[in-house]
This record gives C-alpha cells, sequence and structure tokens, in this order.
C-alpha cells in the first residue's frame, strides 16, 4: 500500500493528494494509506487523522453513500462551502462580502428518494453505496426527518406488490402538512389489479397522495406546502426547496434583497418566493412547467391578503423576458436550474432593472451570469451561503445586485 499527503478537498468532497489522487471521505493534513486504481484510492486508511475528523452522527455513514462530509468537523465544512463560491467568483475577479453560512439542521431533509428493491427475502429501501448500486438499508438516517424513515413499511409493501424482481423502484417521499406525498417510478406497469392493490395502500399506511409514474392513484388529502401565507399543492415530485430551514432562509434572504410595488419571479417553480413576496408587491411568476404554475395559480387564488399574482408558463432559456418586458418592474427574483441563467441575464443586462435577487444551487453558473451583471453596472452586494444539503458537497447561495438611476 502506498502512503499519501491529502492536500485539500475537492469539489465533490473527496480528498486530493498530488497527481492528483483523490480519496473519499479523506481531509486535508491527513496521511493516508491506499490501493491507488488510476487517479483513485481505494481501501483507504487513515495512518495520521486530522483535528478536523469527527465521528459520524449515522451509523450507516460508512457503508451508505447518501452523504460525504459527516467525518468533517461543520466549521470545516462551513469554509469548505464558502471557499467554492469564492473560487468560482475569483476565476471572474468578482468581489463581494458574505453573510454567515446558514446550515439546515440534522434530520431535517423533508424530500428524499429511496431505492427500492424486491428481494428474495421481502424488501430492501435505502441509499446506494458509494458508486454502486448495492442498495444500503438506512432505518436510522440521521439527514432526513423522521417522518420519512416511518415510510419504511410502506416501501416494503411496494416493493412486494409492485416492484419486479428485476429491477429498483425510485420512491420519491415528500413530507407535505397533512401527510407523506409519495411518487413512485421504475415499478410494474399499472393493470387494474396493480391500481386496485396500490388504493388499498393509501389507505392502510393514511398517505395524502400516492403517484405511480404519471398515475395518481389515490389522494386522501392534498399534499400542500406553504409559500408564506399560501397554499400550495406542488404536482407530483416537482421542485421543492430540501429543507423547510432553507425554504426559510432563502426567502428571508430574496425578502431582504429586493423591494417595491412590482417584481418578476423568473424560473418562479411553484411559488416558493412568488406567494411571500406577493405579501407586499404584485408579482408576475414566470416558469416553463405548466403543472406547476397552474399549482402557483391555484395557491394564489386560495389565500387571502396578496396582492395580485400573474403565473404565466414561459421557457425563459429560449424565450427569456426582455428588456421592454422589465420597464414596469421594481424588482426581478432569478432561481435558475444548474445550468444558470445565460439568455435571461443577457436580457437584463440590456434593461433598465434596478434590483435583482439571485438564488443559484451552482456557483460556477452563478460566477459566469453575475460577470454578465457586473460588466453591466450592477453591484454585488452580498452572498448568502446556504447549507440545505447539509453532509453533500453541493452548495446554494443568495445574493443581492443592484444599480441606480437606470431610464426605464
Ligand atoms: C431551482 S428551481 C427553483 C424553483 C422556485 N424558485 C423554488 O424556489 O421553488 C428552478 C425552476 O426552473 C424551472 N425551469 C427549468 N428550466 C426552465 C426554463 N427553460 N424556463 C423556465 N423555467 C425553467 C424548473 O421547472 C424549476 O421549477
Amino acid at each position: 500500500m502506498d502512503e499519501f499527503l491529502i492536500e485539500r478537498l475537492g469539489h465533490q468532497g473527496d480528498g486530493i493528494a498530488a497527481g492528483p489522487v483523490y480519496a473519499a471521505r479523506t481531509l486535508p493534513g491527513e496521511r493516508v494509506q491506499g490501493i491507488r486504481n488510476g487517479d483513485r484510492l481505494s481501501d483507504v486508511k487513515i495512518v495520521e487523522p486530522s483535528d478536523l475528523r469527527v465521528a459520524a452522527l449515522c451509523k450507516h455513514y460508512k457503508s451508505c453513500g447518501g452523504c460525504q462530509l459527516q467525518h468533517a468537523a461543520e466549521p470545516f465544512v462551513a469554509d469548505f462551502k464558502q471557499r467554492i463560491v469564492q473560487s468560482a467568483l475569483d476565476a471572474h475577479g468578482i468581489k463581494t462580502g458574505f453573510r454567515a453560512i446558514k446550515t439546515s439542521p440534522p434530520q431535517s431533509r423533508r424530500r428524499a428518494t429511496f431505492a427500492v428493491r424486491r428481494t428474495k427475502k421481502g424488501a430492501l429501501w435505502g441509499f446506494h453505496a458509494r458508486a454502486s448500486d448495492t442498495v444500503i438499508a438506512v432505518p436510522e438516517c440521521q439527514l432526513v426527518v423522521p417522518e420519512l424513515l416511518q415510510a419504511g413499511p410502506l416501501m416494503d409493501d411496494l416493493a412486494l406488490i409492485g416492484g419486479s424482481r428485476k429491477g429498483e423502484m425510485s420512491v420519491n417521499v415528500t413530507l407535505s402538512e397533512v401527510g407523506l406525498d409519495v411518487y413512485v417510478q421504475g415499478g410494474k406497469l399499472l393493470d387494474n389489479a396493480l391500481t386496485l392493490a396500490l388504493s388499498g395502500l393509501v389507505e392502510k399506511h393514511r398517505l395524502a397522495r400516492l403517484t405511480w409514474d404519471d398515475e395518481v392513484i389515490g389522494m386522501r388529502n392534498p399534499p400542500h406546502q406553504k409559500f408564506g401565507a399560501g397554499k400550495v399543492v406542488p404536482p407530483p415530485g416537482a421542485f421543492l426547496q430540501a429543507t423547510q430551514h432553507g425554504q426559510d432562509v432563502l426567502t428571508a434572504a430574496v425578502m431582504d434583497a429586493v423591494s417595491g410595488a412590482r417584481g418578476v419571479d423568473l424560473f418562479a417553480g411553484c411559488g416558493t418566493f412568488t406567494l411571500p413576496l406577493a405579501e407586499r408587491s404584485e408579482i408576475l411568476a414566470l416558469e416553463s412547467d405548466k403543472a406547476m404554475i397552474a399549482a402557483l395559480d391555484s395557491g394564489w387564488r386560495k389565500a387571502k391578503g396578496l396582492k395580485k399574482v400573474q403565473a404565466v408558463a414561459r421557457d425563459l432559456f429560449r424565450r427569456p423576458l426582455m428588456p421592454d418586458e422589465f420597464k414596469h418592474m421594481d424588482f426581478a427574483v432569478l432561481d435558475p436550474p444548474r445550468a444558470g441563467a445565460e439568455a435571461q441575464v443577457a436580457e437584463i443586462a440590456q434593461s433598465a432593472l434596478e434590483q435583482l435577487a439571485y438564488v443559484s444551487c451552482n456557483p460556477v453558473t452563478f460566477a459566469r451570469d453575475a460577470k454578465v451583471l457586473i460588466g453591466a453596472g450592477f453591484t454585488l452586494d452580498w452572498i448568502q451561503v446556504v447549507d440545505q444539503f447539509r453532509w453533500s458537497a453541493h452548495v446554494e447561495l443568495a445574493a443581492k445586485f443592484g444599480r441606480t438611476h437606470m431610464q426605464r
């Protein structure tokens, strides 16, 4: 076995020694031994541990691939995540101030996609082992809210009734205010007998909603989520911020960054930011997914005391909001997918928009777009890093951009 000194962490959370050689679950300053296969070490043994190393909270951590950074002290992880954002900005020569990072607590992930298999003995549900399709049972997972783990008996039943012996089902479980919202993909094809059996599970496990591929099998209660004063029932499997804490912190940052009589929420989803913003401003909400727009609209119509919301389905990669359309907008909120918002940002740069809150799940595309905005006269006033994917290498942020005295 060769010995290596870990020098730094890569963006996926793996330790990196000179070479580069990657060793999962190691920390800077650690001396490690392992078997080198190309640029990776396997069978890693820690010879000299770092002071930053802590005991993992979860008893499944060793075998489960769901988390990558439970072995690292929390302040170190916070610093690592902020540095990822900083280095993306450095690549474009951008400087700004950081607000203190906010990290969601353990047992707070309100949605998870479990791998579920029918086995010879019965059923197996959990997460994949690292870089493997082996399913690791996680009955005491410390990442998700306890209510998701209570879906264990349901997942056993789903596997026995609807799983094939060959394939693996993915079971997406979301905690709603009225119970579990369950969305299954990869199971047997639906026929009358299966539909009947699955309907029985909706009652037996008192589910809010069960969806099988694109078919809603049963809905005892519309599984709504609260966005400010509004209640929205997202379409099955639709985007939702990963933790309630993350949603609250991002919403507070957005509300802090922008204000005015009228604004536009770009990539609005089901209205996570639209509805809280509508407590004080009229909002145009744009999003490409028609079902999410319909859910947002219905949530707004049922809510009391909100200002006008116009929810419109629009593909903002192909048809970004044009400079003229920003004329009557005091502010915009931008929360694109990982690809960022290149086309939309190019139009904002040409517009007279003065206030922008940018929420991002990808520091690299965020920094690329920030460079264009700064080139168009915006200042990047602050960044708030939000760690709602604790123990993973994933980074989220909210940022405030502003510029003054643009001619409308
Ligand atoms: C990161 S999510 C944010 C959603 C919402 N702001 C929230 O916080 O719940 C990004 C959203 O962009 C939408 N989206 C993806 N591609 C799009 C496109 N080309 N045009 C408009 N919306 C798009 C997705 O459907 C998703 O709802």
